[in-house]
Parts: C-alpha cells; structure tokens; sequence
C-alpha cells in the first residue's frame, strides 16, 4: 500500500519514518525545500531521539511537489495549525494542503491528523473528495517514536468504509486498541485529550502553589494521590507550567469554539490563565534572595521539556523576557534547543550562550533551573553558596513549587 504525508515537521516527519519502518511505502511532502534536501541526505532537521537512526535505516522519498504522491491509496495531512490572536485556529495551511490535492485531483483517501476542531473536516475536506477521514496523533515530544510504535490508542474517524479499511491497513503493524468513530468525535477525541492532559498539570502546579506557602513538599503530596489508580501518577510534576506547541493553541481553540456557541468554559479560562502566571513565580523566588538588575542570571534549560530542541511556548521564554526586563544579564545553556532559542527573538540573540552547564553556573550570580535535562542533574554543578532555584524539580532543593 502506499502513502503520502503532507507537512513533515515533528509529526509528519515522525510518522512517516515509522510508517516506512512498519512496511508502509511512505512518500512525504513539504514546501520546505531545505527541509526536502536534508531528507535526500537523510539527516534530521529536529532533535528527536532515534530519528536519525531511522531515516539511516529505512529513508525517506520527500519531495516539494505533490504530484509524488498522486498514486497513493491515502494521504495523511500533517501540516501546522498555528492560534490566530484571538486563540482561534489559523487554517491558512491546512487549507492550501487540502488544495493541493485538488489541484490534483486526488483520488484516495484524505486523512487529516493535524489538530484541527471539530467540524473542520466536513467543513473544508469532505465536500472535495469521496473518501475522507480523521486521525489524531497523539505523541509527547522528546519519546516520538517510541509513542508512534506503542501508541495508547488509535483513533480512526471516517466518512467512508474505503477509508476505514485502509486506516485500518496503514496500522495493522501496530498493537493498540483502535478506536473507529465519525469524524467530528475524532477531532474532539484530540482536544479531550490536551485539555485534561494540561488541566492535570495545572492542578499539581496549583497544589504547589499552596503547598509551598504551607512549608509542605508537593511531591509527597502528589506521589501519594498518584497512587489512587482513578488520578494515576503521570502528569503530575509540579513547576514552571506546561510548554509545547499544543496546549495552549488547543485550549484556546476549545475555548473559542466554545464561546462562539455561547457556552464560556470556565475550566479551561482558568486552566490557560494559570499557566500564564505560573513561569513568572520563579522570579518572584528570585527576587526575594538577590536583587535582579544588573545580577549575572543562569538558566538551565530552554527547551520546554528534555530530549526535544522545541521551544514553542516553552516557559524560559516568558522568565528570560521578564529577567532582560528587569536588567538581569542571561548567560544560558541547553543541550540542544540554544540555536531555536537565538533566532526565536532578536533580544534574545545578545544572551551569552555557554558551552556547557558547568560554564553557565561559574558566570552566573544566581542559577534557574527550568529544563530537566539529564545533565542538570550532577549535584557537583552546584557549589553550596549560590543561589540555585529549580522550576523543574530535578534535586528537591528549592524549587518553585517546594
Ligand atoms: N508537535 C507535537 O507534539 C504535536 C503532537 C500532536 C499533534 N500535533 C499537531 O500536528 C500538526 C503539525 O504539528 P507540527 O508540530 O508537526 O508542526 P510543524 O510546524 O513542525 O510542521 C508543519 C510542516 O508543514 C509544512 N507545510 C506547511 N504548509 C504546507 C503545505 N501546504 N504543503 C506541504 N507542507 C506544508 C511546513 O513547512 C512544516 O514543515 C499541528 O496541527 C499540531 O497541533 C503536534
């Protein structure tokens, strides 16, 4: 059977190198071009752990041209679906992927698997082709691949029974409960899941909140209702707030689709507004130990979690925003993420970026934590007379939250 994948960043590049390695024959489309000739060099443009390892192995065709994949049984659309300002969904490239198989005439299947509210399917898709379909992913950055091969759930939403079958097909090499329902329920299977996945951390950044006003470690506290099998452990680590490109464009998509049907979601006003503040506490911290202007101030960790080179509404953002506006020097390391972190604002392009951890801790007056790298875990990086405040809890020493 044969495949086609519009939009390869994280995910559409993830899910076509598995794909190929599972049998699937694969082509990927971009209109990145440099994206396309690494891809002919079978390099990786993202750091995700054992991607080059399987582009070594099993290569991926690419090209910018869509024609590539006009003979394919389906295409999966993997393409961003950024916020407009007002939190509503930009479609802008989904769209143009939708009409470049027009532009075609393609015959198979379309599956989108960008996150995309419920409704635009059938909205934007389903009035042009005769097959269509739905199917959310559902990886965590930093552990892509191997979320791709063991999956939790497959979600396989669809119009037509030639799409179903064939969704079917494209996973028969993977072992997880599919899930078949319509497309719209599909599509929301998708927010569900963001929304409580976020709302879950929220709490336990709340309870840290409250807890360190009590002089009460949080992570007791959580460990032990971790344990109740009907809350479970994971997701549960109190600190700086939840990063990444999804939650906040998808809460704020839900909250939209929501007010636009005159329902106000207070849940998640609360869940997005919460998150908002909560970067901004380890610098309360700070600055009731040192005085923040003209202080030489380390950070550890820019990525928004380990093992991934993503920054995309990473929290060190707003905390390194914060501390240049109060005057603070930054020097900052991070094993991968750096370079996305320069180019992400032009006054983050004057930071001092160090070699390594260790260089990062000997300039700085005081050191925050915010990435939980394992590199950042060394006690012997910290001398016993500095100030070092963790927004991930990588010690048990003074923390944002404990
Ligand atoms: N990153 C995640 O962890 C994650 C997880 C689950 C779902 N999602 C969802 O998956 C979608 C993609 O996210 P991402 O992080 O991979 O985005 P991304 O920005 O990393 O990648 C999107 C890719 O699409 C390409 N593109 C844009 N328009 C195109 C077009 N018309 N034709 C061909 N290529 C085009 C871009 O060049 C880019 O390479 C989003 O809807 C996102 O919400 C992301």
């Amino acid at each position: 059977m044969k495949a086609g994948i519009i939009g390869l960043g994280y995910v559409g590049l993830i899910t076509a190198i598995n794909l190929r390695a599972i049998g699937i024959d694969v082509t990927g489309i971009d209109v990145d071009a440099k994206k396309i000739e690494l891809l002919k060099e079978k390099k990786s443009y993202i750091y995700e752990p054992g991607t080059d390892n399987l582009l070594e192995r099993y290569n991926l065709p690419a090209s910018t041209d869509v024609k590539a994949i006009a003979d394919a049984d389906l295409v999966l659309i993997t393409v961003g679906t950024p916020s407009n300002d007002d939190g509503s969904q930009n479609l802008t490239y989904f769209i143009s992927a939708v009409k470049s198989l027009q532009d075609i005439n393609y015959k198979g299947a379309v599956v989108p698997r960008s996150t995309i509210l419920p409704g635009t399917t059938d909205s934007y898709v389903t009035p042009y082709f005769e097959h269509v379909g739905y199917n959310p992913e559902f990886l965590a950055e930093g552990r892509a691949n191997e979320d791709f091969i063991h999956p939790d759930k497959i979600v396989i939403g669809y119009k037509d029974e030639y799409t179903r079958d064939i969704m079917k097909k494209l996973y028969e090499g993977i072992k997880a409960p599919i899930i078949e329902t319509d497309i719209k329920t599909a599509e929301m299977i998708k927010y569900a899941n963001n929304a409580f996945l976020a709302s879950k951390i929220s709490i336990a950044n709340e309870l840290g909140n409250i807890t360190k006003k009590l002089n009460i470690d949080v992570y007791k506290v959580t460990d032990a209702i971790g344990l109740d099998s009907r809350i479970g452990k994971k997701f549960l680590n109190a600190g700086i707030g939840w990063g990444g490109s999804c939650f906040k464009k998808d809460i704020s998509a839900l909250v939209q689709i929501s007010r636009i049907h005159g329902y106000e979601p207070e849940i998640f006003n609360a869940v997005l507004k919460q998150n908002d503040l909560q970067p901004l506490k380890i610098i309360d911290i700070l600055r009731a130990r040192t005085e923040i202007k003209g202080k030489n101030i380390g950070l550890l960790g820019l990525s928004f979690k380990p093992e991934t080179d993503d920054i995309r509404d990473a929290p060190s953002i707003k905390i390194a925003s914060a501390l240049l506006d109060e005057g603070a020097i930054i020097h900052a390391y991070d094993p991968r993420a750096m370079n996305n972190f320069k180019n992400y604002d032009d006054k983050f392009k004057n930071i001092d970026y160090c070699e390594n951890a260790k260089q990062c801790v000997e300039r700085s007056d005081a050191v925050l934590i915010l990435t939980e790298w394992n590199a950042f875990k060394d006690d012997r990086l910290y001398p016993a007379d500095k100030i070092i405040i963790e927004g991930r809890r990588i010690r048990g020493k003074e923390g944002v939250c404990w």
